[in-house]
């Protein structure tokens, strides 16, 4: 049996946050069984300072080092729990990487997260920040988040009302020191209610001769549209969006489209509120394929921050900031980073 935990000092974490920024964690512990995490935690080289639990690394950005532990999650077991008439529960543990899940689930005829293929990061890292994209957000097939309360030491169940998701926001995002996220239960159909609409899907569809799509082809055409439209973070370093599309009021919405007649706007999280689209003002603003030095705004897409290659998280943040200031001059509209900021403030 291989020990349930491992223990590094000065560990390098460039391989392990997809900016592939050069930062150090004073120590490591890869976690190979959640049992053992109350005993990982009390550690004396963890309760130091508050440790930081990382997934996939695809949405952090190492302004600095961490001051405290890093843990990592290494179990990545997936099953099927139960199954109820047309849905099934999938228990999937957190250490499990996102993408191969989806395409696990699809491959036992579960349905439900094709939209979301090919998001970089891990099965207990998507409730976190409610990973969404092309009209799905995972809260919606969340069943129950499996926790352990660290203020308590007991292992939680929460349901997904519990989990409190609205865009790119959840319960663990407001309480990011109490809770340690180690499996996560999704309730799946069988029966496909496929989302063409948003984004080019269905066009992406008729590209590739489908007329009658299943899950499996929304999942492979979300997969052509993020493979053309989203760097590779394995070719250049990124973190996806790095910026949220900012929530602002119907009237706010209203009065910015009477000066920007095709600033794209989004239905809300909520009826009287709107989404902006953030790359849309950062492009405006003429940020798009702007670099400075290895720190640079992909040239594909304004929302994706790149690393060039030895970019400092300090100067990919310091161009977020100039980004962000130009949006706010220019719109009146302060948009805020998507990916956590370690060592800094935003
Ligand atoms: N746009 C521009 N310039 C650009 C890119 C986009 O003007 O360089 C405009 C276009 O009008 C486009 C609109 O923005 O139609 C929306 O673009 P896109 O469909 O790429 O979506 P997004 O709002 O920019 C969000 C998510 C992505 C997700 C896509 C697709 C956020 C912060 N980002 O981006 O998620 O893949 O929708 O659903 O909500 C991520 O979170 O890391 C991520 C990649």
């Amino acid at each position: 049996m291989s020990p349930p935990w491992q223990l590094l000092e000065n560990a390098p974490l460039k391989a392990r946050n997809t900016f592939g920024i050069a930062a150090t964690a004073p120590w490591l512990v890869e976690v190979h069984d959640s049992a053992a995490l109350p005993d990982v935690l009390a550690l004396p080289q963890v309760v130091q300072a508050p440790p930081l639990v990382i997934g996939g690394g695809s949405n952090l950005l190492f302004a600095g080092d961490p001051a405290g532990a890093v843990i990592s999650l290494a179990t990545r077991d997936v099953r099927v729990l139960s199954q109820d008439g047309d849905h099934a529960i999938v228990r999937a543990d957190a250490g499990m990487p996102w993408h191969p899940l989806v395409m696990w689930t699809l491959a036992q005829g579960l349905c439900g997260l094709e939209n979301l293929a090919l998001i970089p990061g891990t099965a207990g890292a998507s409730p976190i920040q409610n990973i969404g994209a092309y009209g799905t957000e995972v809260g919606e097939f969340i069943h129950v988040v499996e926790a352990l309360d660290r203020t308590t030491g007991e292992l939680q169940r929460l349901d997904r009302s519990a989990c409190a998701f609205a865009y790119r926001d959840s319960v663990f995002k407001h309480h990011p020191d109490r809770y340690l996220v180690t499996a996560v239960e999704f309730a799946l159909p069988r029966t496909p209610a496929l989302r063409l609409d948003y984004a080019g899907i269905r066009e992406e569809l008729g590209a590739m001769g489908i007329s009658a799509p299943g899950a499996r082809d929304v999942a492979d055409a979300v997969v052509r549209i993020r493979s053309r439209k989203l760097p590779d973070p394995a070719v250049v370093g990124n973190a996806g969006s790095f910026f949220k599309n900012p929530i602002v009021s119907q009237s706010q919405a209203d009065a910015l489209q009477v000066d920007y007649p095709t600033l794209p706007v989004f239905r809300g999280d909520a009826p009287h509120n709107r989404k902006l689209s953030a790359a849309w003002m950062i492009e405006a603003c003429g940020w798009k394929g702007h670099r400075d030095g290895d720190a640079g705004v992909s040239a594909d897409h304004a929302l994706v921050l790149v690393n060039h290659g030895n970019a400092s998280g300090g100067q990919l943040l310091a161009l977020a900031r100039r980004i962000a200031a130009s949006v706010h001059a220019r719109f009146g509209i302060a948009i805020e980073p998507e990916p956590k900021v370690i060592g800094a403030h935003w």
